[in-house]
């Protein structure tokens, strides 16, 4: 494990003066990689697949799956249309980090998509970007168009044959369509309703062809592992899910924001070395290491905690798209739990009855509680809801929202207990 995150110069957003301008980042070696595979027969595409799986790029879209692996998935071109799906949808509570993708370096995604998509032979890339990124939208729409212009898109691409093209999509305010599935559903102008798997999107995607949906910063990672081959990815970071990472830290912190640093840092150092502390020096009561559906961890049990995948593990949480929340001592769980669950509940598409009803019934039992109307028992109902909606579900979302209610319940059951009434019933 190399987390020395001192010495560590940031290579996803270089501080680089105006990096998102095509003829910046051209000045900087960018489109190198490109030039390398397509003049100098760099990589095959098979050979392109290895050297990402050898990387172990894992997901940065919050399951945390090896990017190459998922791309070996992929059956054999037979002639038909082929799609990236790149999944900028970006709508979990706590996670805002693909933003300065598109805000700082949109040019490395769209090299890294490009790289991809030889690797797998694609046909187009759909940017599916979260509807309220007006600004983002524009920007990823003028990166394009200036990779176009400069021949890094569309037919015959830097001479080598292959040809891709890449749209911007916007989604509509759906965090849904977040969900891969769901992605291709929107993108097919259908309502945003997850699918049920198998078939998987390598097999059955887009129009029913071969897909593979990526995260943004999943793909902007690819150009740096082509760059500098898959030993210099994996010694950076922790051992079992290395390199660079964009941690989107907000909450009650001196200095929140997106800071990129090798995975594996301490939870400690992110707050009290990178964002200065917490405000007002008060304690740490909780932090949701990965965006809102990632299981909120005690304050007093972070010491040793690392950002990669096992510690969290071990620690009882997930890395999820490394989007922590802090907050202090004088919060209060109840209530960030009820809006987490207000969320999610909103969020349901209602396809599944343990979700569309669970949210539901979780929702309105934290609204009784946090009003002072509950009962000691609505913690143990509490507790089963999440039991009916764990894993019974067509997609994820259903875990999202029994996850942080199952653990902050059970880690934070005092702040539970102090809200509920102490109401005595008479056994009749
Ligand atoms: C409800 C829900 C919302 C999701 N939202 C996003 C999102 O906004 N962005 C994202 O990259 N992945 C999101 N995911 C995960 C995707 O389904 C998928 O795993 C991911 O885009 C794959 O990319 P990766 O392997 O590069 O991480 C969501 C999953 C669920 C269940
Ligand atoms: S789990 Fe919820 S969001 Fe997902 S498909 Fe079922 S009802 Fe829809």
């Amino acid at each position: 494990m190399n987390t020395d995150w001192k010495n560590f110069e940031p290579v996803l957003i270089p501080n680089i003066k105006d990096l998102y301008k095509i003829d910046v980042y051209e000045k900087n070696g960018g489109y190198e990689q490109l030039k390398k595979v397509f003049k100098d027969k760099k990589h095959t595409p098979e050979s392109l697949v290895n050297e990402v799986k050898a990387a172990n790029i894992r997901g940065r879209g919050g399951a945390g799956f090896n990017a190459g692996l998922k791309w070996s998935f992929m059956p054999k071109p037979d002639g038909g249309p082929r799609y990236i799906a790149a999944n900028g949808d970006e709508s979990e509570p706590g996670t805002f980090k693909d933003r300065v993708i598109f805000e700082r370096n949109p040019h490395l995604f769209i090299e890294g998509s490009i790289l991809a998509g030889f690797a797998m032979d694609i046909t187009a890339v759909y940017v599916y970007i979260r509807g309220e990124y007006r600004d983002q939208i524009n920007m990823m729409q003028k990166a394009i168009d200036d990779a176009y212009a400069k021949g890094y898109l569309g037919k015959n691409i830097l001479k080598s044959g292959f040809d891709l093209e890449m749209y911007v999509h916007s989604g509509a305010g759906a965090y849904i369509c977040g969900e891969e599935s769901s992605l291709m559903e929107s993108l097919e102008g259908k309502r945003g309703y997850p699918r049920v798997k198998p078939p998987f999107p390598a097999q059955k995607g887009l129009w029913g062809r071969p897909t593979t949906i990526n995260n943004i910063e999943t793909l902007a990672n690819v150009p740096l592992v082509v760059k500098n081959g898959a030993d210099w990815y994996t010694s950076i970071g922790a051992k079992t899910h290395p390199g660079p990472v964009l941690y989107g830290i907000s909450g009650h912190v001196n200095r929140p924001g997106v800071y990129e640093y090798p995975t594996g840092m301490l939870i400690t150092d992110l707050i009290n070395d990178v964002c200065k502390g917490v405000r007002g020096g008060k304690k740490v009561k909780a932090v949701i290491p990965g965006g809102s559906s990632t299981p909120p961890l005690r304050g007093d049990s972070l010491d040793g905690v690392r950002m990669d995948a096992d510690s969290l593990r071990t620690a009882g949480s997930m890395m999820g798209t490394a989007g922590m929340i802090v907050m202090d001592e004088d919060t209060d769980i109840v209530d960030v739990i009820w809006r987490i669950s207000h969320f999610y509940h909103h969020e349901s598409c209602g396809q599944c009855t343990p979700c569309r009803d669970g949210t539901g019934f979780l929702e309105k039992t934290l609204i009784k509680i946090k009003d002072g109307e509950g009962e000691m028992r609505d913690l143990d109902i509490l507790l089963d809801l999440c039991t009916q909606m764990e894993g019974r579900t067509i997609c994820a979302l259903a875990d999202a929202a029994a996850w942080p209610v199952r653990y902050a319940v059970e880690r934070f059951r005092e702040d539970f207990e102090k809200r509920v009434k102490k109401t005595v019933y008479a056994v009749a």
